[in-house]
């Protein structure tokens, strides 16, 4: 067998053996396969993609390539992920929230790049707040308060690690058997047993039709129950940015006032629905019964509560949050309805003025970033308000924005968040 063979048979179009991707992957991480075959390899999958049986192989090949956490002595065990957006800061809410109802929640979160955001790095925008515990005191933290959230620890499917960074630059990321054995290698390996994941949709989304989106859902909940996990995805909405703020303070700022009952409408139905389904499963119960203990949870500031005990035991500290002073405020030059929000567009420029990086090592300004004052739906005058842009030194011109919006005169209707759930 030789890599030439592999790639060979793929852009031929044919099934590769459990053999065949075991050899690609380990030579690959060995160094004995170059990137150039890795990525030829890649683009041939991306092309021609994989069949059900092939997924499944990778994903447990990358799963094997590394440390896989145990955390049975917590069981049940529930995690959350996301396909990335803009403005998703549903993680600060939900770990806190599921965690009050009595589940334990063990988190792993990624730091953003590109145009979207990554909760480690909103969290490291709480003063003090540590997101890189070893994997003991992660697990006496969830045995002692229910709820750990931390940066990605030990040597965990480093065969990702290493493909990802090759995808990211070879134009090989939109594969949905590349991402759904890239998504789940990881969860898997991070030792929960009920898993729900946010699969987003549109614009500002790795998925840009409802079509793949399903596919991509469909094969992460296969992949959940070949290896005996519950897996449940949600597919939802990201043509216009979850809830108004994007930018680190500015979406921990948001996450609090949600955690108070004052959170936008979209975030706060998004967040009630993925508890209530992350309770049900940890805790066999209907999903009524759980949105109860949900609601009740939200509502008498036990949620909230446990946000500040989570932030106190990583040794954050809320008070001094800070965001920039300087506030541009960004006026319509038109009346109507706004018709589209342009997440990407929007998510990019957030980056371009410092809440984001490029490259793994840019620093993050944590105090910049963007507030919206309109959602798609609502009417907006003329000098009216659209936005407001956190700035510092990094800036862009004012039409950047308002390019942003589309208005018109025609009532439109505000966007159907949840799009499905696949179980
Ligand atoms: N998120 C991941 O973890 N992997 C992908 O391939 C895409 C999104």
């Amino acid at each position: 067998m030789t890599i030439i063979d592999i790639i060979t048979k793929k852009k031929n179009k044919e099934e590769l053996s459990y053999e065949e991707i075991k050899y690609a992957i380990d030579g690959y991480l060995k160094g004995e396969i170059k990137d150039y075959q890795m990525s030829s390899l890649l683009m041939a999958i991306t092309i021609n993609g994989m069949t059900n049986k092939e997924t499944f192989d990778l994903t447990e090949i990358m799963l094997n390539s590394g440390e896989i956490i145990d955390l049975e002595e917590l069981q049940p065990v529930v995690d959350k992920h996301s396909t990335g957006g803009v403005g998703d800061k549903t993680t600060l809410i939900l770990a806190p929230l599921v965690a009050s109802c009595g589940v334990n929640i063990a988190k792993m979160s990624g730091r953003g790049l590109g145009f979207t955001g990554g909760t480690i790095d909103k969290l490291e925008s709480i003063p003090g707040f540590n997101t890189s515990i070893d994997i003991n005191k992660f697990k006496d933290q969830v045995k002692k308060i229910k709820v750990a959230i931390v940066g990605q620890m030990g040597n965990l499917v480093p065969a990702d690690k290493k493909i990802y960074a090759l995808r990211d630059v070879t134009g090989t990321v939109e594969s949905i058997p590349l991402i759904a054995s890239s998504i789940m290698s990881k969860k898997l390996a991070s030792g929960a047993s009920c898993i729900v994941i946010d699969v987003k949709v549109g614009n500002g989304a790795l998925m840009k039709t409802i079509e793949d989106a399903k596919k991509l859902a469909n094969l992460l909940v296969e992949i959940g129950k070949q290896h005996n996990k519950k897996v449940v995805c949600f597919i939802t909405d990201m043509d216009e940015p979850l809830g108004y703020a994007i930018g680190n303070s500015l979406e921990v700022i948001e996450s609090i006032n949600t955690l108070k009952g004052n959170g936008p409408k979209d975030l706060t139905n998004l967040v009630i629905e993925l508890a209530s389904y992350m309770v049900s499963m940890a805790k066999n119960i209907s999903i009524d019964e759980a949105k109860q203990e949900v609601l009740e949870n939200l509502n008498n500031g036990k949620a909230y509560d446990k946000f500040i005990e989570l932030v106190e035991n990583q040794n954050g500290n809320i008070n001094n949050i800070k965001i920039s002073k300087n506030i541009l405020s960004i006026k319509s030059k038109e009346e109507g309805y706004i018709k589209h929000i342009d997440a990407l567009r929007l998510g990019e420029n957030a980056r371009i003025i410092g809440a984001g990086r490029l490259s793994k090592e840019e620093n993050i300004d944590f105090e910049v970033g963007i507030v919206l004052n309109k959602k798609v739906g609502d009417y907006i005058k003329k000098n009216e308000e659209l936005l407001s842009v956190y700035i510092n030194d990094k800036k862009l011109p004012e039409e950047e924005f308002i390019k942003c919006f589309e208005i018109t005169k025609e009532k439109i209707e505000e966007n159907k968040l949840i799009k499905e759930i696949i179980v």
